[in-house]
């Protein structure tokens, strides 16, 4: 009998340590239990290898549309490692370097934006968000302008308040009773609207807003928070004119907009910031994921000035000005890896690799749609892109989950991860989600467009 060899050897070490003692994210142990984790252990660009030297194409970036300049960038763990060695952290009751300098690049590309506070999280930043707005309903309007409003199938965040504020019935099933004062309106899937044909489509999604809004009471509403384009929950770009009403209503009753950038954000969509496509001018925005890719944690709220100015009052009062902290929000290495991110991004021309890609990926979608029956619709935007399978075109009948999750499987038996919408609506988990690093080439697309017709060969209904 073969010895294994030491790297053998190691390899079921590590597997049995995941086993017996990881609890992964969002997954199901049973087949882990009986089987083998997935451990990923190295990335160069857009290729991860799993620990048995099994090569995959990610193109969801790191899972969860991250890794957006791909894996293997020297220059950014350089950065984080000289940052960690000259000071790795301190509350950012104090300045630091990297913060610093960040602050002002990242304002430097919002036009309008002029404050960043930073966290670790996605679901951190926007609870931020939530607490700004109920501060300054305390500070300003006697209490009484504290509801958020979302959007039904928007995702903001894990914790209960940003999950409170998601509008994702089956990922948000169990976990109540949640925070109140957090209220939901439809979505604006044009393909799932009964007057989703209509020109003016865009404009009467939005209106559903300002319909809730005078349902509640425009003085009790404090802003609203929304996704520039759903990610989680199908990938969903608005239609026409539908932010430009958004934000006329916000500024008829006075609301807060508050964007999501946390997938959007960094570039994803051809633009620094996913909202920058529609004209919006956001009181706060919030972004995590892609700001670092995924090679530090960090997040970041960032808001107007005229929001910041609210806070600022006689140093005297203990109350009035914005009384949280986040500990990690302190730490040097996320702004320093940020930063090289950006020059990155800037300097190998992503944005303009993502407007081109992801309309050879969009190409590359429509072709699948028809060929197979079962692509029911395509959308997105950049490098951001979903199919949506469906069992019937004519009446749009939204497939099992299980095959979604038979294309991501026989996908990944042919060399490429992609994603799919999971676990967020016990009837439409339907949706197949594509997120390749801004950095993909043609070749790349062509290689994840012909696993994807391959498995939608495949799959049986
Ligand atoms: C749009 C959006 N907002 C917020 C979050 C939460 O971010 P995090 O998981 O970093 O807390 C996510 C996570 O997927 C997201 O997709």
């Amino acid at each position: 009998m073969n010895r294994p060899s030491p790297d053998m050897e190691q390899a079921r070490e590590i597997i049995s340590n995941d086993r017996d003692h990881v609890w992964h994210h969002i997954v199901q142990h049973q087949p882990i239990q009986q089987g083998e984790p997935m451990v990923i252990v190295k990335g160069r660009g857009l290729r991860v290898w799993d620990i048995h030297g099994r090569e995959y194409l990610d193109a969801v970036s790191g899972g969860v549309w991250t890794v957006n300049v791909g894996y293997g960038r020297t220059s950014i763990a350089d950065a984080v490692r000289d940052q960690l060695e000259q000071m790795c952290y301190f509350s950012n009751s104090a300045g630091n370097i990297p913060a610093a300098r960040l602050a002002d690049r990242l304002t430097g590309k919002m036009p309008g934006m002029s404050r960043v506070y930073f966290s670790n999280s996605g679901s951190e930043a926007n609870e931020k968000g939530f607490k700004l707005v109920r501060q300054l309903s305390a500070l300003r309007h006697n209490g009484e302008k504290y509801k958020i409003i979302y959007r039904d199938r928007d995702y903001h965040g894990t914790t209960i308040t940003s999950l409170s504020a998601s509008g994702q019935i089956q990922r948000k099933a169990q976990y109540g009773p949640y925070t109140p004062g957090f209220v939901e309106f439809p979505d604006c899937l044009a393909y799932r609207a009964e007057n989703g044909d209509d020109p003016d489509y865009g404009v009467q999604a939005a209106r559903e807003l300002e319909r809730v809004i005078l349902e509640q009471g425009p003085d009790t509403v404090g802003s609203v928070i929304l996704e520039p384009i759903t990610a989680g929950g199908g990938v969903i770009p608005p239609p026409a004119g539908y932010f430009e009403t958004i934000q006329e209503i916000c500024t008829k009753y006075g609301v807060l907009l508050h964007i999501d950038e946390v997938v959007c954000g960094m570039g994803r969509t051809g633009k620094w910031f996913g909202y920058q496509h529609y004209g919006v001018k956001p009181d706060i925005v919030t972004m995590a994921k892609g700001v670092a890719s995924g090679y530090a944690a960090i997040s970041c709220t960032v808001t107007t000035e005229d929001l910041f100015r609210e806070f600022l009052a006689d140093p005297a009062d203990p109350m009035q000005y914005f009384r949280d902290i986040s500990t990690f929000g302190g730490c040097a290495g996320g702004p320093a890896a940020a930063l090289e991110n950006m020059r990155i991004i800037e300097q190998e021309n992503l944005l303009e690799n993502v407007s081109t890609m992801g309309d050879y990926l969009m190409d590359g979608l429509q072709m699948l749609k028809d060929k197979h029956e079962i692509v029911g619709d395509v959308r997105g935007k950049g490098l951001f892109a979903g199919a949506e399978l469906v069992a019937d075109r004519k009446t749009r009948a939204p497939v099992h989950e299980s095959v979604g999750a038979a294309v991501v499987s026989d996908c990944l038996k042919q060399g490429v991860m992609i994603g799919r919408t999971n676990r967020s609506f016990p009837e439409l988990n339907n949706t197949l989600c594509l997120s390749p690093a801004l950095i993909c080439t043609r070749g790349d697309i062509d290689e994840i467009v012909r696993a994807l017709d391959a498995a939608l060969d495949n799959v049986r209904l």
